[in-house]
């Protein structure tokens, strides 16, 4: 069975990438290497010594896209990944996030729909704003995007939402990812941020590695347990799975609506101070951190009520949070030994 992989060669698109190919799917990958490197599509043929079938293309790009389409006309499945990332850009630049986005979402369902490919769609937690009830649950409500990062989040979702309204035998799920963090175990593939990381744990490797003075944590007078913000770290083996698990389930006709929203996370709310004691007891590295001013538009407290997803789709976070801090640590140091 074919599946086509936008941003495939992205730090949760990798990841899926080699499960993919493990659980002997044929992968089409396209990504336009414009927040990653071509050296990610070696670290999968290392790990799977299979090399999947892979094409520079921008989503936005419709001519390509078609040919794209034309070639591969045996495509069962969808996982769109391919999508700017970085909030604080989103906000001095959000056109350029609007065009790519929600464009790329645009042109990459015409050729989904009529043709009723399942289709998984890469959402994040950043929809549920600051929750009124944690743990989070799928029915909280949507509060108003803080940036237009999360509300190319939640433009995208209602897009693809009035897809499956309207074409009938077209179906999808929506994932809300809670913090994907770590590496495959291998060390081949992880994250790899261009210029200064903006989420903590590749900038907290990379102080530790010495390549950044200090962590500064972004706010400790915040009403929670030590003051610091809660979010639900969860291993990006673990998130790579949630979309195996939710591809198959909708190739095999389980889902009872037309679209589905699950989130995916582990279900655990960690501090800020609590990740960092954490990471330096499963590395035994010390973490040089100090306190600082809170972020502008932080969520203070969200984790996941994986209760749907665990039930539903039968998927479970498997990994511990020292084992995603461990494998991101032994990404840092694989970088710093290849340079
Ligand atoms: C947010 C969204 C997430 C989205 C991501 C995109 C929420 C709850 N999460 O992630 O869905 O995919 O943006 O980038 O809206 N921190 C520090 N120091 C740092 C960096 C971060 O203390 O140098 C703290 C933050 O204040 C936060 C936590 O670490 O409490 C995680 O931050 P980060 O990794 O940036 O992810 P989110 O902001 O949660």
């Amino acid at each position: 069975m074919k599946i086509l992989i936008t941003g495939g060669l992205g730090y949760i698109g990798s990841h899926v990438t080699v499960l993919l190919i493990q659980n002997g799917y044929e992968v089409v990958c396209i990504d336009n290497l414009v927040n990653t490197s071509l050296s990610v599509l070696d670290g999968i043929t290392s790990i799977t010594n299979k090399k999947p079938y892979f094409e520079d293309i921008d989503v936005c790009d419709t001519k390509k896209l078609k040919e794209l389409f034309n070639k591969h006309s045996d495509i069962s499945g969808v996982i769109h990944f391919a999508a700017f990332k970085a909030v604080g850009e989103s906000v001095n630049d959000p056109l350029k996030y609007y065009e790519n986005n929600i464009g790329g979402l645009i042109k990459i369902l015409k050729y989904t729909v009529d043709k009723s490919i399942p289709f998984i769609f890469s959402s994040s937690c950043t929809v549920y704003g600051e929750a009124d009830e944690l743990p989070i649950t799928e029915e909280a409500p949507l509060k108003k995007a803080n940036s237009p990062y999360g509300n190319t989040k939640k433009i995208g979702e209602s897009i693809v939402e009035d897809c499956c309204a309207a074409f009938k035998d077209f179906n999808a799920i929506l994932l809300r990812y809670f913090n994907p963090i770590g590496a495959h175990e291998s060390s081949k593939i992880g994250e790899s941020p261009q210029g200064i990381p903006q989420n903590i744990i590749p900038f907290l490797t990379q102080a530790v590695a010495g390549k950044q003075s200090h962590l500064k944590v972004f706010g400790s007078n915040y009403n929670t347990s030590d003051g610091t913000c809660i979010r639900d770290y969860i291993h990006i083996m673990d998130l790579a799975q949630a979309h195996i698990d939710s591809l198959n389930y909708l190739i095999e006709a389980k889902n009872s609506n037309s679209c589905e929203v699950y989130n995916v996370g582990t279900g655990n709310g960690v501090s800020v101070l609590e990740l960092i004691k954490a990471f330096e007891k499963a590395t035994g590295e010390k973490v040089p951190y100090e306190l600082s001013e809170p972020r502008s538009g932080d969520t203070v407290a969200a984790y996941a009520d994986p209760k749907k997803i665990n039930k539903k789709i039968g998927w479970v976070a498997k990994h511990t949070l020292e084992e995603a801090l461990q494998s991101a640590w032994n990404w840092e140091v694989s970088l710093n030994s290849d340079t």
